[in-house]
């Protein structure tokens, strides 16, 4: 079974929204191809429902929270937190007025949802980032970008960094290709693409972290998936033959949530442990980093999905392999196992 078109993982984690997009004024997302209406009660806990009133099918994103509950700006139909209608103007509240609700968790500065059978929503399973939790070491900068292609597009630009040198000029020079190291390998079901470039001039980007940057300094990019597409990717530079402690680190995350099998909620987050608690230099690095994303990766990812067509099957094409694409098909292969594994289950249950 491919991994696209709409089989998605269920039984796990996504993103539905950055903490501070959620508030009591309710907002409208497409997750997984459903439409789920985000809000926080007057209390301030977070609330996920089937974006549709059972009534009219008007969105309940166009209402307004009351308490714990949301009224739908139609009819007045009153949906509390678990789903189930608990006011109705027009007469009794019946029990088949409900909706679907679905559990959230609020960590990391993001809203996580679960599309999945509610029992197994264990929190214990969310991704680890522990990074975006060292304040007084780490700043992190973050954005979310609508990427009009299949995730798993967005999951194989991530991690196939060779493209950094021809596609980011402001990230690296193209004749840095050579002379880097390259390893990839699998544990459990997390892949890991390390390179390391060694004495190699500063890109502009690592310029910024640098008061008075050197000439040249040892790189690396590394980085991590996991399933279904969460990837954290380690960038820094040394100074040559420099502790990677003592160096600029530049860790980014990027977590990726499919709205349709067309569409990518991509949401990021680039820190640093430089120039920390300064928020002319926060605008700076966002900025850049957004400009990065949506102008270069964003734009031939695009392009690629229009090249493909209505297909979010990229592998029937049987495109070209270079050696940058093994740790991609690799978090491919996997991905699909684990859906497959996971329909089979499914429909072994009585
Ligand atoms: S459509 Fe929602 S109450 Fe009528
Ligand atoms: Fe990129």
């Amino acid at each position: 079974m491919l991994a696209s078109n709409g089989n998605f993982l269920k039984d796990c984690w996504y993103v539905a929204a950055m903490s501070q997009e959620v508030s009591t004024k309710p907002l409208g997302r497409t997750l997984l191809e459903r439409a789920v209406v985000l809000f926080r009660t007057e209390e301030g806990a977070v609330v996920a429902l089937n974006d549709r009133c059972p009534h009219r099918f008007v969105p309940l994103s166009l209402g307004k929270v009351i308490g714990s509950s949301i009224q739908c700006t139609y009819h007045g139909l009153r949906f509390g937190p678990n789903g189930s209608c608990i006011h109705n103007p027009h007469g009794k509240v019946a029990q088949r007025l409900r909706i679907d609700a679905y559990p959230t968790i609020e960590r990391y500065g993001y809203i996580w949802i679960w599309f999945g059978d509610p029992s197994k929503s264990d929190p214990s399973t969310l991704p680890n980032m522990p990074l975006l939790e060292r304040e007084e070491e780490f700043t992190f900068v973050r954005g979310v970008l609508s990427v009009n292609a299949n995730y798993e597009l967005v999951t194989d630009n991530l991690l196939d960094l060779s493209h950094i040198e021809y596609l980011h000029p402001a990230l690296a020079r193209a004749e840095g290709v050579e002379g880097q190291k390259v390893e990839f390998f699998r544990e459990n079901d997390t892949v890991i693409a390390n390179r390391w470039k060694p004495n190699n001039s500063l890109s502009t980007f690592a310029r910024l972290f640098w008061d008075c940057p050197p000439s040249s300094g040892d790189g690396r990019a590394n980085i991590r998936w996991q399933p279904p597409a969460f990837l954290y990717l380690d960038i820094g530079v040394t100074e040559v033959g420099g502790k990677v402690e003592e160096g600029v680190c530049t860790p980014s995350i990027h977590l990726l949530t499919p709205a349709t099998p067309f569409r990518t909620h991509y949401f990021w987050a680039q820190g640093r442990n430089r120039r920390l608690n300064d928020s002319e230099f926060d605008r700076k690095l966002w900025e850049m980093t957004d400009r990065i994303f949506r102008t270069e990766d964003k734009l031939v990812i695009e392009a690629q999905q229009a090249s493909l067509g209505e297909s979010a099957d990229l592998l029937s094409m049987r495109p070209l392999l270079l050696e940058p694409d093994a740790p991609a098909m690799m978090a491919r292969r996997i991905l699909s196992q684990r859906i497959s594994a996971e329909a089979a289950a499914e429909s072994a249950e009585p």
